[in-house]
């Protein structure tokens, strides 16, 4: 009987799942490449090693004697042409002569996972790239659900520009994007936002965002249905936090808050909680030269941190130290939420496979 041929998503699994045991050996092996283009690929691709240019560190004489006297040992990582095959086989001597230990398993997975596509391993990112491509195509053909992912924090914490960022990151990797907010510019969001109803109570203004977000909701299903990944800056867990925090002295019953979100609470496929000191996210809304808030006075945001954190701890959110750069910030929440896409990806994968 032939084997089987690899489904794209299968090919890009192994693929992720060589790359994965190429960053567990990273701290005792260097990973040997013909070019820095090579080592620009891997990074791309999520690889975090040390990484040794053969070329132009002197051909595999001098790699090999580098890596004896520094006692690593490698991970072979030619480009699978001719060219690279001989050049893995000098290296594959040179090693062994000097009795450094070296890996060629991962090169001879990637040969054979990235063949039908390239043969070098500066390609590799655009393989996966044209892999999470097909896929995505696939899974738009066959009308599979997209996905909900919310970005909470309290103000200045750095969600705007992550949304912003992770929307165009995800676009770059081919999916399909819609970046939403709470309170919405609809009917309800755009009156909350008007400010025209003075006076009213914090439990008042929960309901107003609870209604708010029933339409926003609804809409949000209807995008991922329609196979796209939906980011909402801010969901149920705003309110819970915002308006159970005392604001001026009105603090309103915390499980009835959460009464009034329960059917929204397991909506998301993921919730990502950008954790910041109060202190740190109001000197940043002041250096935007924003006037602060009723909502960003520095008592109010710590009580609504440590309720953001509690919630995190309900509810399952994945929790992200938002001290670092906002490019920084972004990317580790791409990060995230690629694994998300990814894992699912994955179980449905294993699914059809043991359906059929
Ligand atoms: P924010 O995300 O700062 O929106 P923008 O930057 O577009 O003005 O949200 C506005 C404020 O609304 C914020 O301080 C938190 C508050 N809020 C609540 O109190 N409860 C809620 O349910 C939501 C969604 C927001």
């Amino acid at each position: 009987m032939s084997p089987q041929p690899l489904g794209d998503q299968e090919r890009l699994d192994k693929i992720f799942e060589a790359l994965d045991r190429m960053n567990e050996l990273a701290a005792t092996h260097t990973v040997l490449v013909e070019g820095v283009k090579d080592i620009a690929a891997l990074k791309n691709s999520g690889v975090e090693a040390q990484f040794y240019c053969v070329q132009s560190g002197g051909g595999p004489v001098r790699a090999a004697e580098a890596l004896w006297k520094s006692g690593r040992s490698a991970v072979i990582l030619t480009d699978w042409d001719r060219r690279g095959n001989s050049l893995a086989e000098d290296l594959r001597a040179n090693l062994s002569s000097l009795g450094v230990r070296f890996d060629e398993e991962i090169r001879s997975d990637l040969a054979f996972l990235c063949r039908p596509y390239a043969k070098d391993v500066e390609s590799l990112d655009s393989v996966i790239l044209r892999l999470q491509k097909q896929i995505l195509e696939e899974q738009r053909g066959n009308r599979m659900r997209g996905k909900i992912v919310v970005i909470e924090g309290i103000d200045g914490s750095g969600k705007s520009t992550a949304c912003s960022r992770l929307g165009e990151i995800l676009s770059e990797r081919g999916f399909s994007i819609v970046v939403t907010a709470e309170p919405t510019h609809e009917r309800i969001g755009a009156l909350i936002r008007s400010g025209s109803i003075p006076g009213i109570s914090q439990a008042t203004e929960a309901l107003l965002f609870a209604a708010d977000r029933s339409d926003h909701t609804e809409a949000m299903e209807r995008w991922a249905e329609e196979g796209k990944v939906v980011i909402c800056d801010r969901y149920f867990a705003s309110t819970v936090a915002y308006q159970s925090s005392g604001l001026d002295g009105s603090e309103v019953d915390r499980d009835w808050l959460l009464s009034i979100n329960r059917r929204f609470a397991d909506r998301p496929d993921l919730t990502i909680l950008l954790d910041l000191d109060p202190e740190v996210s109001l000197a940043r809304v002041s250096a935007r030269g924003e006037g602060e808030s009723k909502f960003e006075k520095l008592g109010f945001l710590g009580r609504v941190r440590e309720e953001y954190l509690r919630l995190a701890e309900e509810f399952g959110f994945t929790v992200i130290d938002a001290s670092g750069s906002p490019e920084s910030v972004a990317r580790e929440v791409a990060a995230k939420v690629e694994e998300v896409l990814r894992c699912i990806r994955r179980k449905r994968y294993s699914a059809r496979r043991a359906a059929s």
